[in-house]
């Protein structure tokens, strides 16, 4: 999925401070619909940072082009400090030029929620043994099961995330998916207790893509956001689906209206219900 900065460089024009003599190369990681991302480094050549860059929409007329690009990435950038001077965890951000279409944030070291839940899944010895359906009943019957433990606690973790978000900075995600989640090594290399399957699961919960946030408190815009994780985390991981409870527990337990955003989930749940009916 990595590119080197030859490909880089030929297949698509980086923004310029990204040709600035470096010692480090810049790498493209990702290539998305709004923009790409890239890893560097920030002043220091041991600091590596990503780089977030919206390039020009050649379709778009440039001056809308560019007020867009302009009110998007400083927005991003906004919410971003918010939420990291409030103590949610964040990537910090470094810089940010909003005429030239780029911010550069702290690197998060660790793999997406996503691939490290699917690790999990694929790994689980009793699900190799036998396609996994009947161990999965099994384990729901096994509330205490030991191998779950590491994937309860994540989901734990994700919910406390998602509600400190929510009271502490007042923001809502607007796309909240396994893929805008990271898991932060912990410092010491982990906890040596958990087993190889619980590895995959360990780490501080960083939220990113911040591209459609807003700031909001109104229990609608939050239990919206919880929809959209819901059905997210659903399609992505749906042999994990029973195990999503736990994030909405956990965020009940996150702060004192978190009980009035979950009653406000069961309509928005129904609304989509009812939309998916219509078609
Ligand atoms: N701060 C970061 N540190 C490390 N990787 C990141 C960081 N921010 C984004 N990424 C990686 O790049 C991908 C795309 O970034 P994201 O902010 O989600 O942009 P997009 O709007 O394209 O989805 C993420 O899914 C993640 O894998
Ligand atoms: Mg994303």
């Amino acid at each position: 999925m990595t590119t080197t900065n030859t490909t880089t460089t030929t297949q698509f024009p980086p923004p310029k401070v990204l040709t600035y003599p470096s010692s480090t190369p810049p790498i493209l990681i990702t290539q998305g619909a709004e923009g790409r991302l890239y890893k560097t480094t920030y002043l220091s050549p041991s600091i590596p940072c990503a780089l977030k860059y919206r390039p020009p929409k050649p379709y778009r007329h440039p001056i809308l082009d560019a007020r867009l690009t302009k009110a998007r990435l400083s927005a991003e950038a906004k919410v971003l400090e918010r939420c990291w001077r409030e103590g949610i965890p964040v990537p910090a951000v470094y810089a940010v030029d909003t005429s030239a279409g780029w911010m550069a944030i702290e690197w998060i070291d660790g793999p997406p929620v996503r691939a490290g839940i699917n690790e999990w899944l694929g790994d689980p010895p009793e699900v190799e043994q036998d396609g996994g359906h009947q161990q999965d009943k099994k384990k729901e019957n096994a509330d205490e099961d030991e191998g779950e433990a590491p994937m309860v606690d994540l989901m734990r973790r994700i919910g406390l995330a998602v509600g400190r978000l929510h009271n502490l900075a007042g923001v809502v995600h607007g796309d909240l998916t396994t893929s805008n989640m990271m898991l932060r090594p912990p410092l010491d290399g982990g906890d040596a207790a958990q087993g190889k399957a619980g590895k995959a699961l360990e780490g501080e919960v960083v939220l990113i893509d911040f591209g459609l946030a807003t700031q909001s408190q109104s229990d609608e815009d939050r239990a919206v956001d919880l929809y959209v994780l819901e059905r997210a985390f659903l399609s992505t991981h749906p042999r994990a689906e029973r195990l999503f409870g736990e994030v909405l527990e956990a965020y009940r337990g996150s702060f004192k209206k978190a009980a009035s955003v979950l009653v406000k989930l069961e309509d928005v749940r129904m609304r989509g219900r009812k939309k998916s009916m219509i078609g």
